[in-house]
């Protein structure tokens, strides 16, 4: 049975499917802070199979222990966190509690009923400002520029100085791109709440005449056009490359870190013209100041998780935008 914390979120219900798919049993802890009960009704409508699932914390030991006594738990995928980068600076107290201190009492819960397997939701955001592009694992980390950066920096440290003090105790640690997209079947994808901070969520909303106009955050970096570059990866193949690293896991050593990237960067603005011309809809945006803590440009080297894992980005931007434009049209009809 494989735990899935934060299992009713964006990342962690694609991967739920995909877990479901490939016959893994699966019981999710999510406290809906950031999502619905209704996305577990959903990901049992896409696979047709029943979940278990617990309402509750991560930070509450009472649930953690309630449900290692209840399931035969072996494996834990780590996705419940706040993720907010901006919401991060005014609320660093909750930001450390949920993604430190419940990784921490998750951790503990698990050693103590003897659940070994942990897969934790880390970010390309640990490498702050990158010293060299592509990316690879063993580049410097640190330096983040949020708290959101750095609970997941103080988190990965934790866990490294955990793993190797406890050789029993497997850690693998994934560090996601920039993800987009949304399930095939229209049924699941990312809702975020409020006003999106985030390029592909904001531009969809401009696409749907919900909001005016998008910010092109910088044209003056030294890149091809001038914008952004980023790392932009499909949420099912972030999603498979969950069910790779649970089932590949490198027996020799107790904590892996891989790189969960497509290798390929895409500037803004050559993303909001693919999406214009995938979907025919015209994107009212305005080339804008660059954006606090920003960078130029960020893309993974993938090829640690292609050779460890078997694992390796299929899906093109084209298709992760033309699900997410499918997502945000069909989304009210569930
Ligand atoms: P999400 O907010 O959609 O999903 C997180 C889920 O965890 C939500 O369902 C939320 O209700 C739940 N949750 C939050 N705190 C909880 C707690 N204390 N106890 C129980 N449940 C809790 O976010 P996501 O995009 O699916 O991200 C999943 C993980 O991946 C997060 O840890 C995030 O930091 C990390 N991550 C996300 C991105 C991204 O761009 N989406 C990039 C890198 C890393
Ligand atoms: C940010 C966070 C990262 C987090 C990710 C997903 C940093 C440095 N990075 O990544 O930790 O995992 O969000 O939550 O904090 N852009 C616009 N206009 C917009 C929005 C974005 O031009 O309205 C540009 C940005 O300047 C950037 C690119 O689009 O060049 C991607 O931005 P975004 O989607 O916010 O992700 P990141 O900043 O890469």
């Amino acid at each position: 049975m494989i735990l899935v914390t934060g299992g009713a979120g964006y990342i962690g219900s694609h991967t739920v499917v995909e877990l479901l798919n490939e016959n893994y049993d699966v019981v999710i802890l999510d406290n809906f802070v950031n999502s619905s009960p209704s996305v577990i009704d959903k990901i049992e409508l896409i696979t047709n199979k029943k979940i278990k699932f617990y309402e509750g914390n991560v930070l509450d030991r009472k649930v953690l222990n309630e449900i290692f006594n209840d399931n035969e738990v072996s494996d834990v995928i780590h996705f419940a966190g706040l993720k907010s980068v901006s919401e991060s600076l005014i609320k660093p107290y909750d930001y450390y509690n949920n993604n430190v201190t419940g990784t921490l009492t998750l951790v503990n819960e698990m050693v103590l009923n003897n659940v070994n397997n942990l897969i934790f939701s880390s970010s390309a955001t640990v490498y702050g400002k990158p010293q060299e592009i592509p990316l690879t694992e063993s580049c410097h980390i640190g330096e983040t520029t949020n708290p959101y950066g750095t609970s997941k920096f103080v988190a990965e440290k934790m866990l490294t100085d955990i793993s190797s003090a406890n050789l029993k105790f497997n850690v693998t640690l994934l560090r996601y791109f920039n993800p987009v997209g949304a399930h095939p079947s229209g049924m699941i994808g990312e809702s975020p709440k409020g006003i999106p901070n985030n390029l592909v969520p904001y531009l969809t909303k401009v696409a749907r005449g919900q909001l005016e106009c998008l910010s092109v955050f910088g044209s003056d970096y030294p890149t091809k056009d001038g914008t952004g570059i980023r790392d932009f990866i499909h949420v099912m193949d972030l999603a498979m490359g969950h069910v790779a690293a649970l089932r590949n896991r490198k027996p020799e050593r107790n904590l892996n870190i891989y790189n969960l990237g497509t290798g390929k960067g895409y500037t803004v603005l050559e993303l909001i013209n693919a999406f214009e011309r995938i979907t025919g809809v015209k994107v009212n945006y305005r080339l804008s100041d660059r954006r606090d803590g920003d960078i130029a440009e960020c893309w993974s080297d993938p090829s640690l998780a292609r050779n460890e894992l078997g694992w390796e980005a299929s899906r093109s931007l084209d298709d992760m935008l033309r699900d997410v434009w499918n997502w945000e049209n069909t989304k009210s009809n569930y």
